[in-house]
């Protein structure tokens, strides 16, 4: 079969590597793609986000099944278009991808159907806001309702910092559109876990739970990023917990987008807070994260295309989707002043000299048999072993010999979940 990824990053390359593993897939393609993709894919010089072209480049080179990874081309209704023009694409429409694209959506599904989530209300008049943090008080949390590249959410400590939040996003508009109608709830408690898991619409199968870690410095402190690593399976996410989150969560979710007509086939997202009072969706997302992906495919033992077809399909209670009994750790190697201000075409060293781990790339681009930085997330490190501990040692062993200028990574992924088991 000849095989599309759509997307450039460290999630892709990690897809499209779990993909080449498949003996059915005879051709892969990734667009655009990464440097280290071009290793096992062809990469194809579309943007991500452009549409007809994606569609068009699909059709004249015949693509037998098209996987779209990123949240932009789901929400524009790449998927959508794929189907239109007859190829069979992963991902879901954009009526079902809204699940991401609007917080406000989501709240408003999971009050309908009573799936546990953080109580709110939703603004689209300043005052009002403002007049609801102060009768609220603090700690509360600010959301600006679309996409903001993870950076629209305030956890804000103080009154003034939750409205100082209000009119960052409605009146200086710091996200544009996106903060026109904003999100306020409470704040809830606990540790935070994320599952991913497939579905074809009906059958839902989580996958390995994980956790990422957002923040750019060690100890949780700094900006906001993509992910700076991320390990799985989370130790403090039990069987008791998958078991009520599957009753209470995942298949309420599945079943309630159905019932409002938006189908969801792909991959959903579930971000949870184990609160004192049980697990709490804090939010969804309609894709594989980055880099939970990264650390989570690569405990996956069953053929990951088999799976595609059969959330596209709608045969997904047929598939004995298999993981391994271990565990991943997923560290970033991200480029000096990230997510800020960072430079690119810096020059990575000592990528032959790593062992026992595998080594997904983000931001890169080859230039003749170099690789250079092309972005501010540049490699994710991942190595599996038996135990967490194990595999997070592993992974920053097999990441002590590569370098670029500036490198910068967290020196402290799992720790804060080894330390408190
Ligand atoms: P989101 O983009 O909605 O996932 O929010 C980003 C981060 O903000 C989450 O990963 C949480 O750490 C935090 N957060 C969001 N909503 C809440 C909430 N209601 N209570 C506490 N923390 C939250
Ligand atoms: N790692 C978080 C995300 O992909 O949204």
């Amino acid at each position: 079969m000849k095989v599309l990824v759509v997307g450039s990053g460290g999630r892709e390359h990690a897809i499209c590597w779990a993909l080449k593993k498949s003996p059915r897939v005879t051709e892969l393609y990734c667009a655009p793609g990464n440097g280290g993709i071009s290793e096992i894919a062809e990469c194809v010089d579309v943007k991500a986000t452009d549409l007809d072209g994606m569609v068009a480049w699909a059709k004249d080179n015949a693509m037998d099944f098209v996987m779209v990874a990123p949240d932009d081309p789901l929400a524009m209704g790449m998927v959508d278009a794929m189907e239109a023009a007859g190829i069979r694409a992963f991902g879901p429409r954009a009526n079902a991808a809204i699940v991401e694209g609007s917080k406000a959506f989501s709240k408003e599904l999971m009050k309908k159907y009573g799936i546990p989530t953080a109580a709110y209300e939703i603004f689209t008049d300043k005052d009002a806001a403002l007049r609801y943090v102060e009768t609220q008080g603090a700690p509360i949390v600010v959301k600006c309702d679309g996409l903001a590249l993870g950076k629209g959410v305030v956890v804000a400590q103080t009154v003034e910092e939750a409205k100082e939040a209000v009119l960052n996003m409605m009146e200086n508009k710091a996200f544009g559109e996106a903060g026109a109608k904003v999100v306020i709830e409470e704040c809830m408690t606990g540790p935070e876990v994320t599952v991913l898991a497939f579905t074809d619409g009906k059958t839902i199968v989580p996958m390995p739970s994980s956790q990422d870690h957002k923040r750019a410095f060690d100890g949780d402190q700094g900006p906001n990023t993509g992910g700076m690593g991320a390990i799985s399976p989370c130790p403090n996410y039990t069987s008791e917990h998958a078991r009520i989150c599957m009753e209470t969560i995942f298949q309420p979710t599945v079943d309630a987008l159905n019932r409002e007509g938006r189908t969801f086939r792909g991959v959903i997202y579930f971000g949870m807070m184990l609160t004192p009072k049980g697990p709490r969706v804090v939010e969804y997302n309609a894709r594989f994260g980055d880099p939970e992906c990264q650390a989570v495919l690569s405990l996956l033992d069953t053929d990951l295309l088999e799976i595609l077809e059969a959330c596209v399909d709608g045969t997904l209670d047929r598939v004995d989707v298999r993981f391994r009994d271990a565990a991943s750790c997923c560290l970033v190697l991200a480029s000096g002043g990230y997510p800020v201000v960072y430079e690119k075409g810096k020059e990575i060293t000592g990528l032959d000299q790593v062992t026992d781990a595998v080594v997904f790339h983000a931001g890169t681009k080859k230039d003749d048999d170099r690789y250079l930085t092309n972005g501010g997330r540049v490699l994710g490190v991942t190595a599996v072993a038996p135990t967490l501990r194990e595999a997070v040692d592993k992974a920053y062993e097999a990441a002590k010999p590569v370098s670029f200028e500036k490198m910068h990574y967290r020196k402290d992924i799992g720790f804060h979940i080894l330390d408190a088991i």
